[in-house]
């Protein structure tokens, strides 16, 4: 099982945190902007950040690691609960065969039981943090003070992962992962226990016609709007 508390990922701290507990949840789909986003505001509210895709992509890692398949419950359940924290530095985490595997594990209730504890610790650390997912608005911190829901238009994120893959030396074509992107899209909208979808109470975000600064500095708006005294009604 994962040490707690995780170490936080991101850049270092530029900002200091502030005087009370600030839980941030950012929640969308695959290359939405959202682990970008969620980056940048731990930075700029001085406070650890959990990106949760990583705790499934190192279960569907495992997973595939012993020959086992995704699709098998009991199999990704045993993962989960005796995940090795090494994996999350193994270079297939981000790989797109390895975020498939994720996308499958995650949808058996037994993995995001196993998963919860240390997500929901996370989140209730002295002073707060900033998490990134699918369902960090609607299971993890439902009562966080800041959500956004980010998102962008499926083939301006397949635009985006590409790049990203080109980058990585990983060749496929923008069709292969624009498949990949609804498919997963499908898999986390459509699943019954905790699917991505927009907490009633989240700010939507739409980075499709937004550079990353334009988004970041959207995202700090609609922060400092949910935080501030009756900010909840004004996103
Ligand atoms: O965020 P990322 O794309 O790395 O997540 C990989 C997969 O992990 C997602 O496609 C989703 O199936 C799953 N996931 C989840 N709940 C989260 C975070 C990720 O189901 N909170």
């Amino acid at each position: 099982m994962f040490p707690a508390p995780l170490p936080a990922y991101g850049s270092p701290v530029t900002h200091t945190a502030p005087p009370f507990s600030l839980v941030i949840a950012v929640d969308g789909p695959a290359a939405s902007g959202k682990g970008t986003i969620a980056r940048a505001l731990a930075r700029r509210y001085g406070l650890p950040h959990l990106d949760t895709g990583k705790l499934y992509r190192a279960t569907g890692l495992a997973v595939r690691l012993a020959g086992q398949d995704p699709q098998d419950a009991a199999a990704a359940a045993q993962a989960a609960q005796t995940l090795d924290a090494a994996l999350l530095d193994d270079p297939d985490l981000m790989s797109s065969d390895n975020a498939q595997a994720a996308s499958i594990v995650s949808a058996h209730p037994a993995v995001r039981a196993a998963l919860l504890a240390v997500q929901r610790a996370f989140a209730q650390q002295p002073g707060g943090a900033v998490l990134d997912g699918r369902d960090i608005g609607t299971v993890i911190a439902p009562a966080a003070p800041a959500k956004l829901f980010v998102t962008a238009s499926p083939l301006v994120r397949a635009r985006r992962r590409h790049a990203e893959l080109l980058k990585s030396g990983d060749s496929r074509d923008l069709m292969t992962v624009l498949a990949d992107i609804e498919a997963r899209d499908a898999r986390d909208s459509g699943r019954a226990d905790a699917p991505l979808r927009q907490a009633d109470d989240a700010a939507l975000l739409d980075t499709s016609d937004l550079a990353i600064d334009a988004a970041v500095q959207r995202a700090i708006a609609l922060v400092e709007q949910a935080i501030s005294p009756g900010g909840q009604q004004q996103v």
